[in-house]
């Protein structure tokens, strides 16, 4: 298994790092790329072994609404495919539009609405089939997996847009309408960028909360770390089980 597994961490999925035998780290400045502001992002790869296998987790993505243009989200990616990776795991914290799926579960991505009305691939490459973003093949491999693990993991899409509020009862209604089940403000372009380049990719959402309007409470984002912590555990007995053996498959 020469080829690098990327894994992307989402606000407050910090811990999904620690079971990663870290052999040594790179900040993002050391490589020139841009550093996130917010809370529960590192700024940092990791290169290591996870389940035996070689691994690069990026910790600390930045976000369109800290600033960063599609182009600049995306340095991350393009320069994890130059040091070899050529399968992407994207993990984010999401709100669940969607009863039957709790917060504190995972939702694995069957696909996406990129609705940030940007894309990292302005000015090229055009026309980049995205048929299928989150390949199949993976899918039926970590469906298959977490059933054995007693996981319990979602499917479904992912809303991607470009924040930084949260969205209104009246939006995650709109959402609904438009066959979203969870939404969020990353993921999307990384994988349109990832896709370009023909890294495969998998994606999770940790499901934090409940959609504006959907729960009892207002949705506050201490919360969404919080609950993302507590639901890292599950998704790195996932991912590590995926990369002792059922990567390839
Ligand atoms: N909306 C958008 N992004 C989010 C949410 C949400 O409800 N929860 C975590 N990230």
């Amino acid at each position: 298994m020469a080829d690098l597994v990327g894994i992307v961490l989402g606000s407050g999925l910090g811990p999904l790092a620690d079971r990663v035998v870290v052999e040594r780290t790179t900040g993002f400045a050391e490589v020139g790329l841009p550093v996130s502001k917010v809370k529960g992002h590192a700024g940092r790869f990791l290169f290591g072994k996870l389940g035996g296998q070689s691994v690069i987790v990026m910790q600390g993505r930045v976000h369109l609404y800290e600033g960063h243009d599609a182009k600049a989200l995306t340095a991350g990616v393009r320069w994890m495919h130059e040091q070899g990776v050529r399968h992407l795991i994207l993990t984010n914290a999401a709100g669940s539009l969607d009863p039957g799926m709790e917060p504190g579960s995972w939702m694995m991505l069957s696909d996406h609405l990129n609705l940030t009305g940007t894309s990292p691939l302005e000015g090229g490459p055009n026309f980049v089939d995205m048929t299928e973003v989150y390949e199949i093949k993976a899918r039926e491999g970590f469906r298959a997996l977490a059933g054995k693990l007693g996981i319990e993991l979602h499917e479904g899409v992912y809303a991607g847009l470009r924040g930084p509020q949260y969205e209104t009862p009246a939006e995650i209604r709109m959402l609904q309408t438009m066959g979203a089940n969870a939404v969020g403000m990353s993921t999307v372009l990384e994988a349109l960028q990832a896709r370009a380049l023909g890294i495969k990719v998998s994606a999770f959402s940790c499901l934090t909360n409940w959609g504006a309007g959907m729960g009892a409470t207002n949705l506050d984002h201490a919360e969404v770390i919080e609950t993302g912590a507590a639901a890292a555990a599950a998704m790195m007995s996932l991912l590590e089980a995926w990369c002792a053996g059922n990567w390839e498959s």
